[in-house]
């Protein structure tokens, strides 16, 4: 196993690892306890001290911070300044006006709400999970701010802004003196939108990045091209974004990146992985690992040489 790299977050202080653990899937009510406490072992060991959260993360909503917050409590609280904690606020968490999207009452009720569940005094960064096309910038980027003064986070992100936004966001964060430090998008070998979008812009303001779903919800693994394995996030009952019509929709296209994979005597895991590692705008690649074994494929791709010229070329002409 190579050792883990670490890369700094835009202009801060902060370094990432090149892979860190997102816990949308994987830590909700319906894992196994003891694999989600095998997993933040295995990170932290590997160098991942990175995870990322949300307050719906689970299924259902707020299970996944509440299994975090119970291991944090139990087995890792020696551990606290070594790990980079973040959740966000923005999707639907409780009924009425305000339990959903970028009002102040949201966000300041859901971060409080996130750090009870993670019984934590507070987090590395808190995010604006989505843009809200209603509330007015200014309102969404107030509570960001009031976040870190109230030294409840200690920075702040933006996740799924346009260009625009981001761009707007960001500005109105440095007059606050409350600069952004990440911004979160998907980027992987089937969904390339965000290099003509969010790569620069992320450049243009000098942030960090992190992408997600770095493996398309698995389907970059290749576990689907022989079928759907029973314990696979699309075949899931409670899987809302992946099932067997998105797997088919892509499956000529996997099949196509597998070649180039098997080619370059490499997994198609990692293909994804190093692929997106060639990029210096990105900080970190966040995985959803939903088992040691998983979290460790994902690990090694951390430190590897650049992908070769013909690998990337054969890639860029499946588009
Ligand atoms: N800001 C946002 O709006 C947003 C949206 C989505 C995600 N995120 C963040 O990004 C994180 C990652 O997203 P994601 O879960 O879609 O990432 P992903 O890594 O693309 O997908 C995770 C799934 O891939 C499979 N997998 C991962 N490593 C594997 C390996 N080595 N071998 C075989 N299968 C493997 C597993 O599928 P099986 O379960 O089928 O085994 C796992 O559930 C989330 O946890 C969350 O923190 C943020």
């Amino acid at each position: 196993m190579t050792e883990m790299q670490y890369r700094r977050c835009g202009r801060s202080g902060v370094l990432l690892p090149e892979i860190s653990l997102g816990l949308w899937h994987n830590f909700g009510g319906n894992a196994d306890v003891s694999v989600c406490r095998g997993m933040i072992a295995r990170a932290m060991e590997l160098g991942i001290c990175h995870f990322d959260l949300a307050d719906n993360y689970g299924p259902p909503p707020g299970s996944a911070e509440e299994c975090f917050g119970r291991l944090l409590q139990q087995d890792f609280a020696a551990h606290r300044d070594e790990m980079f904690i973040s959740t966000k606020a923005g999707h639907l968490m409780w009924p009425g006006p305000y339990g959903d999207w970028g009002s102040r009452k949201h966000l300041l009720a859901g971060l409080d709400q996130s750090l009870r569940r993670m019984k934590l005094d507070y987090v590395d960064v808190f995010y604006s999970h989505r843009p809200d096309p209603h509330t007015p910038l200014e309102e969404t980027i107030g509570a960001l701010v009031q976040a870190v003064r109230s030294g409840k986070a200690l920075y702040v992100g933006l996740s799924k802004y346009s260009p625009a936004q981001f761009n707007r966001a960001c500005e109105m964060l440095r007059e606050e003196k409350v600069p952004c430090l990440l911004h979160q998008f998907r980027y992987n070998l089937l969904d390339r939108a965000c290099e003509t979008t969010a790569l620069p812009e992320v450049e243009e303001q000098q942030t960090g990045s992190i992408v997600f779903s770095p493996l398309a919800q698995g389907m970059l693994t290749g576990k689907y091209l022989k079928g759907m394995p029973g314990d696979s996030r699309a075949a899931a009952t409670d899987s809302v974004f992946l099932d067997a019509d998105k797997v088919a929709a892509d499956q000529a296209r996997v099949a196509a990146l597998q070649q180039i994979a098997d080619n370059a005597g490499l997994s198609l895991t990692q293909l994804a992985l190093r692929w997106l590692l060639r990029r210096r705008e990105i900080t970190s690649v966040l995985i959803g690992a939903r088992t040691v074994a998983q979290l460790e494929e994902c690990a090694s791709a951390s430190g590897q040489p650049p992908l070769p010229q013909d690998v990337l070329d054969a890639i860029d002409a499946l588009n």
